[in-house]
């Protein structure tokens, strides 16, 4: 997308590094949060918070930072255009599948604790946000990848790829600060040491964002 704004006078590189950066630290707070303060992490325990805790695991890391990886690749790897666009559809893979794997996680949570499903605006966000992901990443595929497919319906599907994908990446995201916000409640925090962890977690995440939807606008240094 960044063509069409090349006027700002700043390139995508500062902006990306910051996005690195800020992944980094995502992935400290949110594994310092499951682990110290959350008490850890299993697929099965008699502690069935252990299991929760593979949701905002695999969502944040898995989906949230891979899956805004992979949207910046354009603007990061300075490789010829086929190596972009393998690395932009393996990352989007693995951060779908994570997202998979993190949904289901918290599905097992509630069927084993007898919780009913579904009835929160994150969930239904959340299922909206996986579904469209999903039909993105096969739209994706067939239209760029898959042998057959035909230059110009390629590249007058392409900024509906760019548009659509940016929108499925915010709703992620917003997705995700209302499930913090959800489990700060639910965990009964209030001013401690886990609920500036909680919450600097969710600004840093909305930073991420940010630098990725610049990443996207601002045209690459290369
Ligand atoms: C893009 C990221 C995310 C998506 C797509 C997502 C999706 C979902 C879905 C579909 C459910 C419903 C499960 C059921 O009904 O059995 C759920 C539940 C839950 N999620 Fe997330 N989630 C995300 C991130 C997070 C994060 C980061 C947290 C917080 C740490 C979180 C906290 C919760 C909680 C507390 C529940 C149980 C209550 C409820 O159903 O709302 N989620 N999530
Ligand atoms: C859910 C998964 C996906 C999302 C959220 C997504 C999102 C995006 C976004 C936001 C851009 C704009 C990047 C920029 O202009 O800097 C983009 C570009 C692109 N994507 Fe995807 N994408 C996904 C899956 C795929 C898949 C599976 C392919 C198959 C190869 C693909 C191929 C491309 C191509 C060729 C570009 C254009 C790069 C250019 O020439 O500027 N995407 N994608």
């Amino acid at each position: 997308m960044a063509y069409k704004n090349s006027g700002y006078g700043l390139s995508s590189a500062p902006v990306s590094v910051l996005a690195h950066l800020l992944a980094l630290a995502i992935t400290s707070l949110l594994l310092a949060w499951l682990l110290h303060f959350r008490g850890g992490l299993s697929f099965d325990s008699i502690n069935k918070q252990k299991i929760f805790n593979l949701h905002p695991l695999f969502m944040v890391i898995g989906f949230i930072l891979m899956g805004g990886e992979a949207i910046m690749v354009y603007k990061t790897m300075a490789v010829k255009k086929e190596a972009q666009k393998a690395t932009h559809w393996v990352l989007h893979l693995v951060a779908l599948i994570s997202g998979i794997i993190g949904i289901y996680a918290v599905f097992k949570f509630h069927n084993e604790l007898h919780i009913p499903n579904v009835y929160t605006l994150h969930s239904w966000m959340g299922l909206v946000t996986i579904s469209l992901f999903g039909l993105q990443w096969i739209l994706g595929f067939f239209s760029f990848v898959f042998p057959g497919s035909n230059g110009s319906s390629r590249t007058g599907f392409l900024p509906w790829h760019a548009l659509l994908g940016a929108i499925i990446f915010l709703m992620a995201v917003c997705t995700a600060e209302m499930g913090i916000a959800e489990k700060f409640i639910f965990t009964g925090l209030k001013r401690a040491q886990e609920a500036l962890v909680l919450n600097f977690t969710g600004l840093l995440i909305f930073l991420f964002a940010v630098c990725v939807g610049l990443a996207v606008i601002l045209p690459s240094s290369f």
